[in-house]
């Protein structure tokens, strides 16, 4: 995938100023630090459009990133950083629902877990609340270059053990390596592709039924 324009359009700290739905979305959720700023960089091939830090807790808006004018990148700021106020832990819980649950255009939530470490409890309630809501996830391990190849069998099992999910639920990556890069850009694709098939069926039912 070779991504040509990518422009940052929205930054929201509050539901309110939440876009209108337009185009597909592809929204990055888990733990501080585990990522999710990488891995959209990563994906995009740029160094520094989303901004990183090794310190948890960067990302503290929800940022929407146009790419070529086909879809959009959101970037969620990180759950479980314990420095962040009690106050706003809860009120960011709470956009961060919003979005989830009510945005039209989602198509796909790529759940981020650190590939060394079993899944912790913020990990585990974000996926059974996806799957309460069937919002389609895919659980992508990310700092895969962390890890030996011989232990990737192994930290995989134990993910997928934890958040109850199947094999083709869950994909390694790394934004050190750009290892996983095609197939997660795979997935977000036929994930849209689809989208647009059921679009196109539910149009031509409506038709039908006014013809
Ligand atoms: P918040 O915005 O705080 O929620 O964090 P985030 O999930 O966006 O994490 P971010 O992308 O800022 O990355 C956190 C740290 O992990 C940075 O120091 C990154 O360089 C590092 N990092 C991210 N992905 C990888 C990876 O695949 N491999 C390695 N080795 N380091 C990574
Ligand atoms: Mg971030």
């Amino acid at each position: 995938m070779n991504v040509q324009n990518v422009a940052l359009k929205v930054v929201a700290g509050s539901v309110k100023q939440f876009p209108e739905d337009t185009l597909p979305e592809i929204a990055f959720v888990g733990k501080s630090n585990v990522g999710k700023s990488s891995l959209i960089n990563s994906l995009l091939g740029r160094k520094s459009l989303a901004r990183t830090s090794s310190a948890p807790g960067k990302t503290r808006t929800i940022n929407w990133y146009e790419v070529d004018e086909q879809l959009f990148f959101v970037d969620l700021p990180g759950y479980g950083y314990a420095k962040v106020s009690k106050a706003e832990q809860l009120k960011w819980g709470k956009v961060i629902e919003t979005y989830l649950h009510k945005r039209e255009s989602l198509k796909l939530v790529l759940l981020l877990v650190d590939v060394r470490h079993a899944p912790g409890e913020g990990d585990q309630m974000m996926m059974q609340w996806l799957q309460h809501y069937g919002v389609p996830t895919l659980v992508v391990a990310t700092k895969s270059d962390k890890i030996k190849r011989s232990q990737h069998d192994k930290q995989k099992k134990i993910i997928r053990e934890v958040l109850g999910i199947s094999k083709e639920d869950l994909l390694l990556y790394s934004s050190e390596t750009k290892a996983g890069r095609d197939e997660v850009w795979q997935r977000i694709l036929n994930m849209i592709q689809e989208s647009v098939e059921e679009e196109m069926e539910a149009d031509d039912q409506e038709n039908s039924v006014t013809d």
